[in-house]
């Protein structure tokens, strides 16, 4: 029987590298890489992968010390964070955009760049779930406006929860931070420790993540330069990613432009900003269908919770899932979920908290028939009776909530 050995983690070989032999440098830590790297160091993989490449980006540059200068020494550690630094960059915080009231600096908690910047890291490190397989995008996926394309949720080893993940687009202008569909948490805080420890979510302990966590030099570094030292505790892991999520803002829709469009100023439009079936569904939502009384304000949400009859089961006469309730114990709240924002609601096909709705129309068909009867309805919740026309408008009027800024991808490297 053969042994199979595993070769350590880390990249051993350390030594001074004189900047002007950048190119020599690069080129030798990625050889060095793959003579000391174990085949499954998928990151250090990528590290001497980025490393060939940026030492091609590099190429021109070397030899132009040739002026006297005495060159500085880099070490790979140095060389390490810097790519990873070029990679995952600080990004400033954005200036208000068309249809918010404000700046996200301007928000109650605003998010701090460089903690947002090291919560980009952690929000896409699949090391933060026990078997190393899951991260938080793997459910809050960017291409679906931070939501999934499934009805529930598959965690570590194919579980399945019983609830669609929400998207927390624009969480940071909310009244209140988005707290669960039934609102059992305090803030995004609060939030992100959930699914590391929950046994059908990431399966991991806190205990283990921190000491994954700070066993990274990298890590380590990007912890100081965000929080002023080095320490790595869960509530510092929490704080990062919430940070994170909080810059994750849509706006400038084609609905916000019309809504801030102002003849005399703006001069007049080429094309109108909504098309006239976008523009019937604008004024059923804010007028007969009476939408806003629940999806308020810039960012849609009331922040509260309403039953729908949404999991209402006719023929058992039960809930299948009894949300608000679980955590108030108030009768009214059976039934109850929170009202989701509805930025970029296009792009998370099924909806509601179990996906039971396969498309928009869906949706808008459940409005019209004055949502599912049971015995903690809505009182807001009223027949309006539409026509295929108005459901339709209304479909397209969700189009025209489709904005920019929130959009993102999975760094490419991660801290070692
Ligand atoms: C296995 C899939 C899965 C993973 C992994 C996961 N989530 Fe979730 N997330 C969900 C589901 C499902 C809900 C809704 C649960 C509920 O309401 O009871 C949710 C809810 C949330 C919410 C609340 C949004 C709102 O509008 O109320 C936030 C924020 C959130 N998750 C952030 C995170 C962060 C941060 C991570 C990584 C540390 C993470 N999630 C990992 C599935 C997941
Ligand atoms: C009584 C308050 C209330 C009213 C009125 C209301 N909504 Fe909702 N809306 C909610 C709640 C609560 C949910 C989530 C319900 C659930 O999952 O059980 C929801 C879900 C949705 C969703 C699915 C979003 C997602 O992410 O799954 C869309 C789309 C939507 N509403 C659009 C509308 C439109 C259009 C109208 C007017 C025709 C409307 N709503 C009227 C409270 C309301």
């Amino acid at each position: 029987m053969r042994t199979k050995f595993v070769t350590p983690v880390r990249v051993t070989c350390v030594r001074a590298i004189p900047v002007h032999m950048t190119l020599i440098a690069l080129l030798s830590l990625a050889a060095c890489g793959d003579s000391t790297r174990s085949a499954a160091d998928e990151s250090s993989e990528k590290i001497a992968f980025a490393a060939t490449r940026e030492g091609v980006d590099a190429a021109p540059q070397v030899g132009q010390d040739q002026n006297g200068e005495r060159p500085a020494t880099i070490t790979d550690v140095d060389l390490e964070l810097t790519l990873l630094e070029r990679d995952n960059p600080v990004r400033e915080l954005p200036g208000r955009m068309v249809g918010h009231d404000m700046s996200l600096a301007q928000t109650r908690n605003p998010p701090d760049p460089e903690r947002a910047r090291l919560g980009r890291w952690l929000y896409y490190d699949t090391r933060l779930s026990a078997d190393g397989s899951i991260s938080c995008a793997t459910c809050h996926r960017p291409e679906n406006g931070f939501s999934e394309p499934t009805p529930v949720s598959t965690g570590i080893d194919g579980q399945m929860g019983g609830r669609k993940a929400p998207s927390f687009l624009n969480a940071a202008f909310a009244f209140y931070e988005p707290t669960f569909w039934d609102g059992r948490a305090a803030d995004l805080e609060e939030q992100a420790k959930g699914p590391i420890e929950n046994p059908i979510e990431m399966g991991d302990t806190h205990t283990a993540v921190v000491d994954k966590i700070a066993a990274s030099p990298g890590y380590r570094h990007f912890f100081e330069r965000a929080f002023g030292d080095d320490e790595v505790d869960i509530d510092r892991i929490a704080h990062a990613i919430a940070d994170y999520e909080r810059t994750r803002v849509s706006g400038n829709s084609r609905y916000d432009r019309f809504k801030e469009y102002d003849e005399e100023e703006d001069g007049p439009l080429a094309e109108p900003l909504l098309s006239a079936q976008e523009e019937l569904g604008h004024d059923l939502f804010f007028g007969d269908a009476k939408c806003a009384t629940c999806h308020v304000g810039n960012h849609f949400t009331d922040s509260l919770f309403h039953n729908l009859g949404v999991g209402w089961d006719a023929n058992s006469n039960e809930l299948a899932d009894l949300g608000r309730y679980v955590v108030t114990e108030q009768e009214a709240d059976k039934g109850a979920f929170k009202t989701p924002g509805l930025r970029e609601v296009t792009r998370r096909a099924p909806y509601m908290h179990d996906g039971s709705m396969a498309t928009l129309r869906d949706v808008m068909v459940h409005y019209s028939i004055g949502g599912h009867a049971n015995p903690q309805l809505s009182p807001k919740m009223e027949k309006l009776d539409l026509t295929d026309e108005q459901i339709d408008a209304l479909v397209a009027f969700m189009g025209a909530l489709e904005g920019e800024g929130w959009m993102d991808e999975p760094p490419t490297l991660f801290p070692r």
